[in-house]
């Protein structure tokens, strides 16, 4: 039988992301529409370990649905990873009777849900995070806002570049992930996106902008992923080097992770956490609320995260002995998919940007 609620938490951990503001405005609304309180846990993983939380009404959300950073402060909380820190976390639950948690964040805030899920405080996972690197769900939360912030600066680069005759690699975040690389690279039209998923032809991109150069092309942009580590500057200086075009280079960094959320991230965030409150109120956790073909779904955070670790090849002796054969070459096949439309859009920006 599905536990009865009474109240539950919302939480966002993790590098910040716009949107989650406008999911933990759903998770209020949708959990208070349905006779559940609900309070905030102020910092992450940190504040429940420090009892840093609020009971929020449905006016403590007003006005967020549009804004960026999270307005319930976010965390990269090591004390919770360990044993004391995560006995103190679960004793602030009980203090305020929360039975159940919605975290908001990536795969390090989906472990800390699953931990405490173990302990007896049921968790539902949202994704948020601009990389796009939690491989069961199309899109995270945070992803579109921080591609359009990257495009609208690139195509101010593209103005100077083009009116000086320069070239400006510009590197963009995604430590594990070229997501946004990739697509921001082929919808600023690009000249070459070094990421780290698939191999740079770093000899090819120069011989090809050599070319367009001869031709008359004036202004060049170079995409980076930030996972490359270092690359960009390196990359600058060969380009002008062989090239001869003056090149600058430009780290947008933590400019991308703020900012007003797009219509498509304010949309999927407040589906997710709607799902997220509709699952844990069935009785439901250990989940992960995913954009799967259009459709909002829950996943086994177990499930999601091993998944998760296959695609980015970090999978350990042991991590897929709890699934079956069916669900391994189900993972399997998700991700050669996954690796195969991602190769198909380089693809496609190689063949675009002449
Ligand atoms: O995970 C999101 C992310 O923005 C990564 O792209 C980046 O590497 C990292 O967070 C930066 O973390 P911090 O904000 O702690 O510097």
């Amino acid at each position: 039988m599905a536990q009865k609620f009474r109240r539950i938490g919302v939480l966002t951990s993790g590098g910040d992301a716009p949107g989650m503001n406008a999911a933990v405005r759903s998770v209020v609304r949708s959990a208070i529409g349905r006779g559940v309180e609900v309070m905030a846990i102020y910092g992450g993983y940190r504040g429940l370990i420090e009892d840093d939380v609020k009971m929020f009404t449905e006016r403590d959300v007003s006005n967020i649905i549009g804004t960026g950073g999270t307005a319930i402060y976010s965390d990269r909380c090591l004390e919770f990873k360990e044993e004391p820190g995560m006995q103190k976390a679960i004793a602030t639950c009980k203090k305020y009777d929360i039975d159940g948690i919605v975290t908001i964040g990536g795969d390090g805030t989906f472990r800390g849900a699953m931990d405490l899920t173990k302990r007896g405080v049921a968790c539902i996972g949202i994704p948020g995070t601009i990389d796009n690197d939690i491989t069961s769900t199309d899109h995270s939360i945070g992803f579109d806002t921080a591609m359009n912030t990257v495009i609208e600066m690139v195509d101010r680069l593209r103005d100077t570049c083009e009116s000086h005759a320069r070239c400006n690699v510009v590197e963009v975040m995604g430590r594990d992930a070229g997501y946004i690389a990739l697509q921001t690279g082929i919808a600023t039209g690009a000249a070459a996106i070094a990421l780290k998923e698939i191999p740079f032809d770093e000899e090819a991109t120069i011989q090809k902008m050599i070319k367009m150069k001869e031709q008359g092309k004036r202004g060049f942009i170079v995409m980076v992923a930030e996972g490359l580590e270092g690359y960009g500057p390196v990359l600058r200086q060969r380009i002008q080097e062989r090239t001869g075009v003056e090149s600058k280079y430009a780290c947008l960094a933590h400019v991308v992770r703020g900012g007003n959320p797009t219509l498509r991230d304010r949309l999927l965030a407040s589906r997710m956490g709607d799902k997220a409150v509709d699952m844990l109120l069935a009785g439901q956790s250990n989940l992960v609320i995913c954009e799967r073909k259009g459709d909002i779904v829950p996943l086994d955070i177990h499930y999601a995260l091993t998944l998760d670790r296959m695609y980015k090849g970090k999978l350990k002796d042991g991590d897929l002995d709890p699934f079956t054969p069916e669900q391994i070459a189900a993972m399997e096949e998700e991700c050669a998919a996954k690796r195969a439309a991602f190769s198909d859009l380089y693809d496609i920006a190689n063949l675009l940007s002449k």
